[in-house]
C-alpha cells in the first residue's frame, strides 16, 4: 500500500460478545482475526475490560501468538491493565476511559486533569515496545494534553459524528464533523499520527476516511454484525472499498 493510505483496524471484541453469550469457545475471536487478516486489514483490536465482558485474559494471549499483524491492545489506565500490556509488549497499546456501567466506551479520555498520571502511566510501556494511543474527543486542551505526556498517537472519538448522522441530526453532524477536522490538523502539526474510531459504518465512514491527516481507523461493531448478513470477509472488502473510494476524491 502507499504511504499515504488509510489503515483499516477490525474490533473483534464483539466475536467476544456473542461467544460469551453462550459460553464456551464459539465463535472464536482469533479465528474472526486470522480471517480478517487473510482479508487484508492492516491491524486487529481487541479491548480487555475491567469486567471481561467480551475479550478475555486467554483471548490476548491467543490473539499475540497467532497474529502477524500489529495488534492494538485497548485498555483503562488501571494498574492491572498495565501489568497485561507490558506482560504481552503489544504493537500498540490505546488508553481508553472505562465505566462499569456503560455499554461501550462513552467519551475520550481526561488526559489535561490527569497528565501526571497518565505520563508516568505510559511510561514504562514505551519502554517496553509499545506505541501508545489516546482515545480523546475532538477538543484541543485534550490533543495538547496528549503530545504532553509522550503519546505517539491519538485516536479521535467520531461516536457522537456517527450518531448524529444515523440520527439525522445533520446540524449536530456537521458540526461535530467540523471539530473532527480542524482537530485533526491540530493534532497532526502537533507530530501526532492520528486515528479514528467509534460508530463507524458504511454509511459514514467516508468524510472521516478522506482526512489527510487520519492513518488509521478502528472498527469494530458494525462490521462483525454486518458480517452476519455478508461474511466477514465481503463486509471488510466493503469497508475497504469504501475507505479507498473516499482517499481518491
Ligand atoms: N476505537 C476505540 C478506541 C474504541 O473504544 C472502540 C470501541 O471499542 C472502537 C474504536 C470501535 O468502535 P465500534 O465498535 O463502534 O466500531
Amino acid at each position: 500500500m502507499a504511504d499515504n493510505s488509510l489503515r483499516l483496524g477490525l474490533n473483534i471484541d464483539h466475536v467476544a460478545t456473542l461467544r460469551n453469550a453462550r459460553g464456551g469457545s464459539n465463535p472464536d475471536p482469533v479465528r474472526a482475526a486470522l480471517m480478517a487478516q487473510e482479508a487484508g486489514v492492516d491491524g486487529i483490536t481487541a479491548h480487555l475490560r475491567e469486567d471481561r465482558r467480551h475479550m478475555v485474559d486467554a483471548d490476548i494471549e491467543n490473539l499475540m501468538q497467532a497474529l502477524t499483524l500489529p495488534l492494538n491492545f485497548e485498555m483503562a489506565a488501571t494498574d492491572e491493565m498495565q501489568k497485561i500490556a507490558l506482560r504481552h509488549k503489544p504493537h500498540a497499546v490505546c488508553i481508553v476511559p472505562e465505566k462499569r456501567e456503560e455499554r461501550t466506551t462513552e467519551g475520550g479520555l481526561e488526559v489535561a486533569r490527569e497528565h501526571n498520571k497518565l505520563a508516568d502511566f505510559i511510561a514504562p510501556l514505551r519502554e517496553a515496545g509499545s506505541r501508545i494511543s489516546l482515545f480523546v474527543a475532538a477538543d484541543m486542551k485534550q490533543i495538547e494534553a496528549a503530545h504532553r505526556v509522550g503519546a505517539d498517537i491519538i485516536e479521535l472519538h467520531v461516536g457522537a459524528y456517527c450518531d448524529a448522522h444515523a440520527e439525522g441530526d445533520f446540524k449536530t453532524r456537521d458540526a461535530e464533523f467540523e471539530s473532527l477536522r480542524e482537530m485533526s490538523t491540530y493534532a497532526h502539526s502537533l507530530g501526532l499520527e492520528v486515528h479514528a474510531g467509534h460508530g463507524l459504518t458504511y454509511d459514514c465512514v467516508k468524510p472521516i476516511a478522506a482526512f489527510p491527516e487520519v492513518c488509521e481507523l478502528n472498527i469494530g461493531h458494525f462490521l462483525i454484525g454486518e458480517a452476519v448478513f455478508r461474511g466477514l470477509t465481503p463486509a471488510v472488502h466493503e469497508m475497504r472499498r469504501l475507505m479507498d473510494e473516499a482517499r481518491e476524491l
